[in-house]
């Protein structure tokens, strides 16, 4: 996509763009829209997912049935409406994005299963449900936590709409291999559990989150780009600038949401970040503090986006909805 056919001097939608920046809220029908727009998607990658996970009753059954537990029936899949939404602004075709938004979800669901282990944040429930080691046990999660890694690999190097394109597939595997690997999620995650009742100063904290969450934040709107053979620079910085503060702003309301959330709808038990002694945003600048900082992410994201046209307008939405959401 050229410059010129993405950004654009003037705009018709810029008034409501404003206003939306301004209460970082959107109206009750593009809010409609979204949530249509959300179910699609979701119900794309779902199908996707069931393709890719090995049947439940192939063998070790066991392992097969705690990878299949713990990607599907739950999740809000923002990760691959990321990949869709960016890819649907680029005009890029979503049967592209299918292997990266197998690939990032199989990523994001072994994260959860390691995360809610015994050694990092020992915790009961998921998505609603017992955990994975809780539902089965320790070592199976470990290793279904392993295989779904090791899958999202598989599925980004077989998928056939990928596949023959091999530079776009080295590139989405670096990619991926980079956001999660020690200077992105698991990194993240390293930091994360080394600041246990330390009191990380602001900066230390945004470092942290952006590597846990903000990393595969970034690999999506990338994914996309790639596909779409995207060759300007600008814009993919843009992107790029976009999804590491809508990142950011997820992983804000994250612990926003363990304060101010309740269990059920949360279906993860509120209140554990204070009982582990983490440090986040709430515990460091308050509930306030913190929805104000994830406010300003918003507006770091929207600020990215200035110029592009209404086809980017799926990308602002996303945006504030992640700073509202409730679960
Ligand atoms: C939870 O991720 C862990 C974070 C990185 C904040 P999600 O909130 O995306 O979890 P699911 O996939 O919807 O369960
Ligand atoms: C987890 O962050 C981030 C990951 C990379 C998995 P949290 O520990 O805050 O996620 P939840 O609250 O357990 O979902
Ligand atoms: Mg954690
Ligand atoms: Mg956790
Ligand atoms: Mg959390």
């Amino acid at each position: 996509m050229s410059e010129g056919s993405g950004i654009r001097a003037a705009f018709p939608g810029e008034t409501n763009r404003t206003a939306l920046k301004q209460s970082g809220r959107l109206s009750a029908s593009e809010s409609l829209a979204l949530q249509e727009r959300l179910a699609r998607y979701r119900g794309r990658v779902d199908a996707e997912l069931e393709r890719w996970l090995p049947g439940v009753d192939e063998e070790p059954v066991r392992l097969h049935e705690a990878m299949h537990y713990a990607v599907m029936g739950g999740g809000k899949r923002i990760r691959p409406v990321l990949i869709y939404a960016t890819g649907a602004a680029l005009d890029v075709d979503l049967t592209s994005l299918d292997g990266p938004a197998v690939a990032v979800e199989l990523m994001h669901a072994y994260s959860l299963v390691h995360d809610d282990l015994p050694a990092m944040d020992d915790d009961d429930l998921r998505r609603g449900k017992p955990t994975c080691h809780k539902r089965f046990d320790e070592a199976t999660a470990i290793l279904a936590g392993d295989a779904l890694q090791a899958l999202a690999y598989q599925v980004l190097s077989q998928h056939p709409a990928i596949s023959a394109n091999h530079t776009v597939c080295a590139r989405m595997i670096a990619t991926l291999a980079h956001a999660s690997g020690s200077e992105g999620m698991a990194g993240g995650q390293a930091i994360d559990l080394d600041a246990v009742g330390k009191a990380l100063d602001l900066q230390a904290l945004e470092n942290m989150h952006r590597r846990k969450t903000g990393a595969l934040f970034r690999a999506c709107v990338a994914f996309a780009a790639y596909a779409g053979g995207n060759s300007n620079d600008v814009l993919q910085d843009r992107l790029d600038r976009y999804a590491a503060a809508v990142g950011l702003a997820f992983q804000i309301a994250d612990d926003i949401l363990d304060v101010v959330g309740d269990t059920e709808t949360l279906g993860k038990v509120s209140g554990a970040d204070q009982v582990r002694n983490k440090p986040t945003y709430p515990s460091i600048l308050g509930l306030e503090g913190a929805r104000r900082h994830a406010l300003e992410m918003h507006g770091q994201a929207l600020q990215a986006l200035q110029g592009l046209g209404a086809e980017f307008d799926i990308l602002r939405q996303l945006s504030a909805y992640i700073v509202h959401r409730e679960s």
